[in-house]
């Protein structure tokens, strides 16, 4: 670590541990009653910290492009993500973020377990927006894209997009699928593919990790390195091409 990106990792640190308060701290994907304010205390600043440690591996290795989030509920993720573009001095970052603002969708057998329900975590379009605004955020960097997953992602068309930091919070194995099918050309080699989820079921055949194995082996030019892990759940990973695109 440079002296330089050292700083800028305290300087996040403090500042992740100053937002505690914050009301998007309900990033939580556990049926309400069932946590404790200690761990919604550690799933909000894993992911802080996740976003953070992210945006100064891509500034150290000069790694370009944007940043995008798949389940963004009131905003506590992509505030940080905000706050550490802030920090990095990356001024021309945009935002691409995707939620229905309705919740869970219909689950379906794959995703079936006694923790997630349909409607989960609805949020609002106004909601989020008004969270970000309290933030100060520059709405110009902002593309916000409403629905649900299976419906909006297959035939949208971004302009040249080039992701470098992900950030997959979306719960389920039926909603990871489409994600992963609509990123699947707009990585950039070296970007982080965090996934909040990696460790939410009892195995590896269901949820995020089950939707990430069938991609990976619908894709075999792709293969993802192991980065950090962030609080009891998470996992992120470095995206490799084996063969230059
Ligand atoms: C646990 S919350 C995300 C928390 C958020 N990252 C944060 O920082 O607080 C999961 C989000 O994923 C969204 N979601 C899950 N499946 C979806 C789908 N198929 N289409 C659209 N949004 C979906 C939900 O609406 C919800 O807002």
């Amino acid at each position: 670590m440079t002296f330089r990106s050292l700083i800028y990792w305290m300087a996040a640190r403090k500042r992740s541990l100053n937002r505690r308060g914050f009301p998007a701290i309900n990033n939580l994907f556990h049926s309400a009653g069932s946590h404790n304010s200690h761990t919604q205390g550690e799933l909000a600043y894993g992911s802080a910290e996740i976003v953070h440690k992210g945006f100064a591996y891509l500034m150290n290795n000069h790694i370009e492009g944007d940043y995008a989030e798949f389940g963004v509920f009131e905003g506590s993720t992509t505030l940080e993500a905000w706050a550490a573009s802030r920090i990095f001095g990356l001024n021309d970052l945009k935002f691409f973020v995707f939620d229905s603002f309705q919740g869970l969708p219909e689950l379906e057998a794959m995703d079936g377990n006694e923790v997630f329900t349909k409607g989960q975590f609805s949020s609002s379009l106004e909601g989020f927006t008004r969270n970000l605004n309290r933030e100060k955020v520059d709405f110009n960097r902002f593309h916000i894209f409403p629905g649900f997953y299976d419906t909006t992602l297959p035939g949208l068309k971004l302009v040249d997009p080039q992701f470098a930091f992900v950030f997959i919070d979306c719960d389920l194995y039926s909603s990871t699928v489409p994600v992963l099918e609509f990123l699947t050309d707009k990585l950039v080699q070296g970007a982080i593919l965090a996934f909040d989820d990696w460790y939410c079921y009892d195995s590896p055949q269901k949820g995020e990790r089950r939707a990430v194995s069938e991609w990976l082996q619908k894709n075999p030019n792709i293969e993802l390195l192991e980065y950090n892990n962030f609080h009891w759940a998470g996992k992120s990973f470095i995206v490799n091409f084996l063969k230059s695109r």
